[in-house]
């Protein structure tokens, strides 16, 4: 495990992990401050693209704003997502994996799933690649996005999983929508820290989607909080400029240029 890695591990018990998305360079730079991890996640697909699942998300559109958010990111640990249908098997995984890691110089991976992704952690970990896994809730490949664990069956197969892919290597689970009895008994359960989005706050940590936090998407789910409404501020400063240039109170002398 690198020292960076292991530094994120360590907070277990100790200190609650910081996490936050980031599709690009400005808002990544911002975030880097405050974060401990930030994630470059499939959620672009719908936050930015309007797409009605993150299973029309690409490789090469995780790599591109991936490239931008590394340009931000100085400090935090940084993590992208594998997007859907790019591993499907060990040999997939890896090949994709690699190309992530070498051309954003990310610090990790994740994935999303429980025992059916098990012998492609252990490739990518034994090939020295972090991976960092995700259950609950799978927005790549579930149908209905109800939280998971109101049956005692399902509950048994979420610990049951996460146990396994700490086995194989993972160093932090994203818990998506996990009931709160069922995140406490996850946390308590695995060394590794878990990460809690609509998960309660018995998770190692948290994470939101930045956009959803500042007032950029129109989010209207149980979990979020909106910390900010910065559509609003931007909705005044277009405003204000669009009049000033009307008025033709911009540009002033100061802002040209002269011979
Ligand atoms: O894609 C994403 O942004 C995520 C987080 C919400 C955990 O997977």
């Amino acid at each position: 495990m690198n020292k960076k890695i292991k530094k994120i591990v360590n907070k277990k018990n100790k200190s609650k992990i910081i996490c936050l998305t980031a599709y690009s360079k400005n808002v990544a730079s911002i975030l880097d401050k405050h974060c401990d991890l930030i994630l470059v996640g499939d959620s672009l697909g719908s936050v930015l693209y309007n797409y009605k699942s993150t299973k029309e998300v690409t490789l090469d559109t995780m790599i591109n704003h991936s490239k931008s958010v590394r340009l931000g990111v100085k400090k935090s640990l940084m993590i992208v997502d594998m997007p859907y249908n790019t591993y499907r098997t060990p040999k997939e995984a890896l090949k994709n994996a690699k190309l992530v890691m070498k051309k954003t110089k990310c610090d990790g991976v994740k994935l999303e799933g429980g025992k059916k992704i098990i012998s492609i952690v252990k490739t990518l970990v034994k090939n020295r690649i972090p991976v960092m896994g995700h259950v609950g809730i799978l927005p790549q490949t579930d149908k209905k996005f109800f939280f998971k664990g109101k049956k005692q069956r399902e509950g048994k197969r979420i610990l049951y999983e996460t146990k396994l892919l700490e086995k194989v290597g993972v160093f932090s689970i994203v818990l998506e929508c996990v009931e709160t009895k069922l995140s406490k008994q996850v946390t308590k359960h695995i060394k590794i820290p878990t990460i809690g989005i609509g998960s309660s706050a018995n998770c190692d940590g948290q994470v939101l989607v930045i956009d959803d936090l500042i007032g950029m998407s129109d989010s209207k789910l149980k979990f979020v909080k909106r910390y900010a409404d910065v559509s609003k501020i931007i909705d005044g400063a277009v405003k204000k400029y669009k009049s000033e240039v009307k008025k033709k109170q911009f540009p002033k002398a100061k802002h040209s240029f002269k011979s």
